[in-house]
């Protein structure tokens, strides 16, 4: 099988490659990316003496570009993990957002229609559900909960969703689709929480919590995301939505203070800074579908994954100092400096 994997060198795409090269051996892996600010072909090294792996660089939003590939690859499963990733950058630029991921699912739904295709994956999130209340620990998001979208990143996340459905009721591409809750490991962009704060901590930097950092988010190892889209992918129903999350709640104060203590570092660069609009106040998944379904199960409990993570930040500080060495200071400084304080 040849096996189109998009925004493969960017975070949990990069992760996928690693956890497909196990799983698939005789497949053949087609890695695409765009290489924007986020995607980063150090985080595919590993994969490069691989025999049945190659790297395209493109855009999903670029419709000839797409067809020419279609035509000469020849995928027969595609799974999407192209996307602007980031809310924060979907609040000053919402633009790139309606561009890769709406028309690029788009332009990828069109390509899988005519030429055919057995099965379109779309790597979608829990945003799409928007938020939930602090005070109803008993509320979950199931697969049935409204999409009712908070920013123009998860705006952007549940049109893709929408149209990924269209296609298969209008014209039969077999689809299907993940909501996934907070993801945490190896490669993940530093201008996200985790590894933000541990890039800050480790370099005696304040720490920026946005509001009184009692927001929740659910917290889920990458590789525990990995297993569930390939299960999905290869054995999950067509037309069918799969919650995944692994009941992993903190409070974003409770991750950055494991964050301080496991970097040795005092709550004293803790800072409180103007909120994120619109900020989504807790994500809760309820992932009962396709546990039962598919017999999923996550491996990685948030303490354990969390301190792994911490080490693999220590050990290859390379990886991400190059990061915020480069234009990375010039997003940090405008968004740290000009639109919160
Ligand atoms: P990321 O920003 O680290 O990676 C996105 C990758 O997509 C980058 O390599 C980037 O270069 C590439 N890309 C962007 N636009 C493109 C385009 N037009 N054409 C081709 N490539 C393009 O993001 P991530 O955290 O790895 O997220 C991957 C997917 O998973 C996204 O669709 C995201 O919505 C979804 N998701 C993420 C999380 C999370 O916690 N990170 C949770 C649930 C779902
Ligand atoms: O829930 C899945 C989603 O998780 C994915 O769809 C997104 O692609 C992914 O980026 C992530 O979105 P969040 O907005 O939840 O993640 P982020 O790391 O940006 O923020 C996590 C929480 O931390 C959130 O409540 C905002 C807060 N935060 C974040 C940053 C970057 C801060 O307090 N300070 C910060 O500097």
């Amino acid at each position: 099988m040849n096996i189109l994997i998009t925004g493969a060198a960017g975070f949990i795409g990069s992760n996928f490659m690693y956890y497909m090269k196990e799983k698939h051996p005789d497949d053949m892996l087609i890695a695409l990316d765009k290489l924007t600010y986020a995607g980063n072909l150090k985080n595919l090294k590993g994969m490069e003496d691989y025999p049945n792996y190659k790297f395209i660089k493109g855009d999903i939003s670029d419709r000839a570009f797409i067809y020419k590939l279609f035509e000469d690859e020849k995928p027969d499963v595609v799974i999407n993990f192209a996307a602007e990733s980031h809310v924060d950058r979907s609040t000053v630029d919402p633009e790139s957002f309606m561009n890769a991921n709406v028309v690029g699912v788009g332009v990828l739904l069109d390509a899988c229609r005519i030429y055919g295709i057995k099965r379109f994956h779309q790597v979608s999130t829990d945003e799409v559900y928007g938020d939930l209340p602090l005070d109803r620990p008993d509320l979950f998001f199931t697969e049935d909960t409204p999409l009712h979208a908070s920013s123009p990143y998860s705006a952007c996340k549940a049109s893709a969703d929408l149209l990924a459905l269209s296609y298969l009721r209008t014209f039969n591409v077999p689809v299907s689709i993940t909501r996934c809750s907070n993801n945490y490991g190896a490669y993940q962009f530093p201008e996200k929480l985790i590894p933000l704060m541990i890039a800050n901590a480790v370099n005696d930097k304040k720490l920026p919590v946005y509001g009184n950092g009692l927001n929740v988010r659910d917290w889920l190892y990458v590789g525990d995301h990995c297993s569930a889209i390939e299960l999905v992918a290869f054995k999950g129903k067509v037309g069918e939505v799969y919650n995944v999350g692994g009941h992993n709640e903190r409070t974003n104060l409770e991750i950055i203070r494991t964050i301080l203590k496991e970097t040795g570092k005092g709550e004293d660069l803790i800072t409180y800074v103007t909120d994120r609009p619109g900020h989504d106040r807790r994500y809760a998944i309820d992932p009962a579908k396709i546990m039962r379904d598919l017999g999923w199960e996550p491996t990685v409990k948030v303490e354990e994954g969390l301190k792994e993570t911490i080490k693999w930040y220590l050990d290859n500080r390379s990886w991400w100092e190059e990061i915020i060495s480069g234009e990375y200071q010039n997003y940090y400084d405008e968004m740290y400096g000009k639109y919160r304080k």
